[in-house]
């Protein structure tokens, strides 16, 4: 019998008087039934966080640092256990899923290596006469609660880039699971309620997302920490334009190979990550490569390679250790995408391999001769299909990059370094990865996009500058 997953209010369980189910997406069976708060318990976890906003920035770094320490221990060891639940609820395949809940396991240990190390920073003032005998101290204090809306995409990973830095800085969170995905966020609160952390200062709601626009007026909740579609995050932005509201949105990135990148092992290693990070999590990553602008001299090699390796991806059964490729997050989706493909070939596009879907699954697809009007031109397709550019030289390369909405990550396959510098220089983007994928991210690394793609950064010392802001404090009359 499935049982029904209580909530997390101000640090203890509770349910409400409704639940929901959560939907295996491979083979439609119960994976879980969740209890939504009531209105009046939403109420109560908001003013027991409020409450909590000085007691819990006043507590000291090693109490935050080991509660941090040991939620990073605790997802360790129960690692197969939760990647289980996350391709349950997500239909990530496991062997992805095991590799979310070790970079979840990671944030932590860096949220609390963080926690201990922030000490602000010192500054002389008598740089001019009128400051003679003066000196500053710049720390940093939390902004208040941060309502953190979590993704289903990462269930676990892009939960912990929210509650890790709120915690690791002293802010309480609030936080808000995606409703298709709520399972690993319940399990994690598990985990949280074995520390020591203050009353009230987290909780986790699976609240109906109807609710969320009052809960986002909040004036309680100073911070909102979004990761969704750009539709949704700038409507939130725009309703609340007083709030600190951090925004990671979608992308359409890019892979860029160029002229140098041309020996048969260089292309090997290109198609290689290109293949497997257009269709890593079916495709449902913010920084899947959805475009390949190749340079015409290597072109057709790659090409040819390409198709190969996105066509040896293994789909199916996402708990099997062999998939690559599983189901979307529900039929919808890959019926959203079928329908963007369809698009796309009747204005032109080639299908080079792939194009069919099969219930929420749809395969892995590589598609040529993109016009660009069809709506996989411009829009984010989160789904694993990838479009073939030709371009004649680099300028053309970058500009085709530029020529899009977004603005996340690019990946550029070059060896010479001068051009990794002008890529850093002149990509729109947040990130640029020489040699690999676009999709490559490490979790204390700097993440987010510019342009549509978003607000602020995650990434744990980022995000934790993000939910805390500077004051200064002036000591006079010292004799320096
Ligand atoms: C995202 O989809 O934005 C997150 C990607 C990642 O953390 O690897």
């Amino acid at each position: 019998m499935t049982t029904t997953h209580e909530f997390w209010l101000a640090g203890r369980r509770a349910s409400g008087d409704a639940e929901f189910e959560v939907r295996h997406p491979h083979d439609g069976s119960l994976v879980a039934r969740v209890s939504v708060p009531t209105d009046a318990q939403v109420e109560e976890a908001v003013a027991a966080a409020a409450a909590a906003v000085p007691v819990f920035a006043a507590t000291p770094a090693h109490v935050r640092a080991a509660a941090l320490d040991h939620v990073s221990k605790r997802l360790a060891e129960r690692t197969e256990e939760i990647a289980r639940l996350i391709t349950a609820e997500n239909g990530k395949p496991i062997k992805w899923a095991r590799g979310e809940v070790g970079r979840a396991v990671s944030v932590f240990r860096w949220a609390a290596e963080e926690a201990r190390r922030t000490n602000g920073e010192t500054m002389r003032l008598d740089t001019d006469p009128g400051g003679t005998g003066r000196f500053a101290v710049v720390r940093r204090f939390p902004r208040g609660v941060v309502l953190g809306i979590a993704p289903f995409n990462f269930p676990l990973n892009l939960v912990a880039h929210k509650v890790a830095p709120a915690i690791a800085v002293g802010a309480p969170i609030i936080l808000k699971p995606a409703p298709a995905t709520p399972v690993s966020a319940l399990v994690l609160g598990e985990i949280l309620a074995e520390t020591d952390l203050p009353a009230g200062s987290w909780s986790v709601l699976p609240v109906e997302n109807e609710k969320m626009p009052a809960l986002v007026q909040d004036e309680r909740l100073p911070v909102i920490s979004f990761t969704g579609s750009d539709k949704v995050g700038y409507q939130i932005m725009d309703s609340v334009p007083r709030k600190h509201v951090t925004l990671e949105l979608g992308g359409n990135a890019a892979a860029v190979v160029l002229a140098d990148w041309s020996s048969e092992a260089d292309l090997e290693w290109a198609a290689t990550r290109i293949a497997t990070f257009a269709n890593y999590q079916a495709g449902q990553s913010c920084i899947s490569v959805q475009r390949v602008i190749a340079d015409a001299s290597v072109y057709d090699a790659l090409v040819e390679k390409v198709v190969a390796k996105v066509q040896a991806q293994v789909t199916g059964d996402p708990s099997d250790d062999a998939t690559d490729v599983g189901p979307l997050v529900d039929e919808n989706a890959a019926k959203r995408v079928e329908a963007w493909v369809e698009d796309a070939v009747a204005k032109g596009a080639v299908v080079l391999t792939g194009g069919k879907r099969d219930g929420a699954a749809y395969e892995p697809t590589v598609l040529a001769d993109l016009p660009s009007d069809a709506i996989l031109a411009t829009a984010e397709v989160f789904g694993p299909v990838l479009s073939l550019h030709r371009v004649a030289s680099t300028d053309e390369a970058f500009a085709e990059v530029n020529n899009s909405a977004f603005g996340l990550q690019a990946g550029v396959f070059t060896h010479d370094v001068q051009v990794a510098f002008r890529a850093h220089r002149e990509l729109e983007v947040g990130g640029v990865v020489i040699g690999d994928a676009p999709s490559y991210r490490a979790d204390q690394m700097p993440y987010g996009g510019v342009k549509d793609s978003g607000v602020g950064r995650e990434g744990v010392k980022y995000a934790m500058d993000d939910f805390t802001f500077e004051k200064v404090l002036v000591l006079t009359g010292l004799d320096l």
